[in-house]
């Protein structure tokens, strides 16, 4: 059995967490004096000049329909990054606890445990950009509180196999954070469903990819009651604010807009990917269940610099583990594709 509590840095557990002005009373109506805000507003009066609901409650009950999720098991961030770095707060003790990482994989979870001072712990992925499960089971000590799982992983762009992923979930008696931030390109995962049955899962999905809301910042963190209970009680009290609350319940009202742009995003990939492939300084373009491709290049930090030059701005992963000579490239508009396409083969023409 898995004690959430246990695992908890003992501060943590021991916290007695602020309690906002709204925290007391959650009703609509009613002279509201008890947060100092200014009562008199100054744009959209009785909306900007007002404290957001700090657990976003209505945008949660919408959320719960659509992912089939109970609210209870949700938490909202300011972006995925957010829930990403109270994870590492709450579970990971400075200098003590560790967490470990699959490279070649996303950036920040390095620099989330660097900035609390955690531990890192590499075991990299194998050179098919799989789970080496063993050496991940046999490299985890008592002081290893998180496994990250990036899947559909970036920068690699291909989902894990999911018996590697479950048997961590079996095997592992800490924190496993499955980060499924592209999920909505693929049709082959769905971490959600592993939730019921392990409780030290923690989902993360956000706003920033398929449903297009960058800008936003709005990441979700499913799990179970216990360390959604915790991530609420170590937030700032108004970490999710106003404005991107109503523009998240707006473009819900509208989902048919986020499927339309996935199926578009995932047809342009496909079509990319032939078109890459049939480019001489190409060596391989890699599989992808993401909005972007990986792909290996002949004189890929020039051919980086090239299109740099020509204001097409694509991400070089040279320099990762596994990745010599490629470069990450987000999937762009039909014409920006085009436009790269047209760009590449130029370069290689010179
Ligand atoms: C794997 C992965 N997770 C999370 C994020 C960031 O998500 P958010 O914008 O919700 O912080 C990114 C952004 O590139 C990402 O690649």
């Amino acid at each position: 059995m898995i004690d959430i509590q246990k695992l908890l840095r003992p501060n943590i557990r021991k916290l007695k967490p602020y309690s906002s002005a709204r925290d007391e009373y959650s009703g609509q109506e009613g002279i509201f004096l008890d947060a100092n805000e200014n009562t008199l507003g100054t744009l959209e009066k009785g909306v900007l000049n007002r404290y957001p609901d700090p657990y976003q409650r209505q945008l949660k009950q919408e959320l719960q329909t659509i992912y089939n999720v109970d609210s209870a098991n949700l938490f909202l961030g300011n972006g995925s990054d957010e829930a990403l770095d109270l994870l590492i707060r709450a579970f990971c003790t400075p200098q003590k606890d560790k967490l470990l990482i699959m490279p070649p994989t996303y950036g920040m979870y390095s620099v989330a445990a660097n900035i609390n001072n955690v531990e890192i712990q590499k075991v990299p992925l194998s050179k098919d950009f799989q789970i080496q499960t063993k050496k991940v089971l046999q490299n985890v000590s008592d002081q290893t509180k998180i496994i990250m799982i990036c899947s559909p992983n970036n920068p690699t762009a291909n989902i894990f196999d999911p018996e590697s992923i479950q048997k961590l979930l079996h095997r592992f008696k800490g924190i496993v954070v499955l980060d499924e931030a592209y999920v909505d390109f693929t049709k082959k995962q769905n971490g959600l469903e592993w939730l019921t049955d392990h409780k030290n899962l923690v989902v993360l999905r956000t706003f920033s990819k398929a449903w297009g809301m960058a800008n936003i910042r709005l990441g979700m963190a499913f799990a179970n009651q216990e360390i959604i209970e915790v991530l609420n009680k170590i937030k700032y009290p108004y970490n999710v604010n106003g404005l991107t609350i109503r523009k998240a319940q707006e473009l819900l009202q509208k989902k048919s807009i986020k499927e339309q742009a996935v199926s578009t995003i995932i047809q342009e990939r496909e079509k990319l990917k032939v078109a890459l492939e049939k480019i001489e300084g190409i060596k391989t373009v890699f599989p992808s269940e993401a909005n972007f491709l990986l792909a290996r290049f002949k004189n890929a930090r020039q051919l980086f610099e090239y299109l740099r030059d020509r204001n097409i701005i694509i991400r070089d992963r040279t320099r990762e583990k596994h990745c010599q000579g490629c470069l990450r490239i987000t999937i762009g508009t039909p014409e920006e594709n085009i436009r790269l396409i047209e760009e590449i083969n130029n370069f290689y023409n010179k």
